[in-house]
């Protein structure tokens, strides 16, 4: 699959990951909808190994911290050689330090990143890295949430897919981005597909009456209820419209709805 029949163009999204584990990534790259964005050249992503650039016959790239305690640090040396080198190579990129103790990564980040268009993933492992690397190539540094992996791998991989599902050409032209600056600020109104019975679960009644703006409506309450229920804490940050305070208001109570029970 190509975007056009001319020469082979720039990718929309250029992703670097340094890792020294590279074949965590080989499944994820290859299948699915980013398989097909990398077969098509709107994505590409390139790895590079740090222990290629380690130090002695065993090409070291870990030590033990200064100050004493568990674990490992990972050393300087390979991993400002593999920024160096990956830079001089295919140009400066976004660099983004993947750590438990970053920012939190949200949606509104997967779109600065899309538009940035090429990003420099540092993947950490062991205890962490050395903080000059911090201090020398000031990346920003990121977290996908209040939990500790043992490394960055993963959480490169999801700021990958949430970042290239929004570079045009990557998803479907029947799925859609446009609704998603909303659908991060309350959640996913439910859906379902045939048959209309399911073990004695029926599909609601409005959802088979071709009304589509009573659809839409029902929609949004179920949305809202959703997010009252389960993240309250949305709605601090982004608190009730009026709109949305009517539709609450005017509902019937929760309870009534025997059949499609909040989850
Ligand atoms: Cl980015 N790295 C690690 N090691 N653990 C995490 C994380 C990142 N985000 C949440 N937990």
């Amino acid at each position: 699959m190509t975007r056009s029949s001319e020469a082979a163009k720039a990718p929309l999204l250029d992703v670097e990951i340094v890792t020294l584990f590279p074949e965590i990534f080989d499944s994820f790259l290859g299948a699915s909808l980013l398989g097909k964005a990398i077969g098509g050249g709107i994505v590409r992503v390139s790895r590079t190994n740090p222990r290629t650039f380690g130090t002695g016959r065993h090409r070291k790239v870990d030590d033990a911290p200064y100050g004493g305690g568990p674990g490992m640090v990972m050393m300087p040396e390979p991993l400002a050689a593999a920024i160096e080198s990956i830079e001089a190579e295919r140009g400066p990129a976004h660099r983004v330090l993947l750590a438990p103790s970053g920012r939190p990564f949200d949606q509104s980040l997967a779109e600065t990143f899309a538009a940035r268009g090429r990003l420099l993933f540092i993947c950490g492992r062991y205890e962490g890295i050395d903080e000059r690397i911090v201090d020398l190539f000031t990346p920003e540094v990121v977290s996908i949430g209040d939990y500790v992996l043992a490394g960055g791998e993963l959480a490169a991989a999801v700021m990958l897919e949430a970042t290239a599902r929004l570079v045009p050409g990557v998803l479907g032209c029947e799925e859609s981005t446009v609704d998603e600056s909303f659908s991060a600020k309350r959640l996913e109104y439910p859906q379902w597909t045939r048959p209309p019975s399911f073990r004695g679960l029926d599909v609601p009644e409005v959802l088979l009456s071709g009304n589509h703006a009573q659809v839409a409506k029902w929609r949004k309450l179920e949305s809202l209820r959703r997010t009252v229920a389960r993240r309250s804490d949305l709605l601090q940050h982004y608190p009730l419209t009026d709109e949305e305070k009517w539709l609450l208001d005017g509902s019937p109570k929760a309870g009534r709805r025997k059949k499609t029970p909040l989850q």
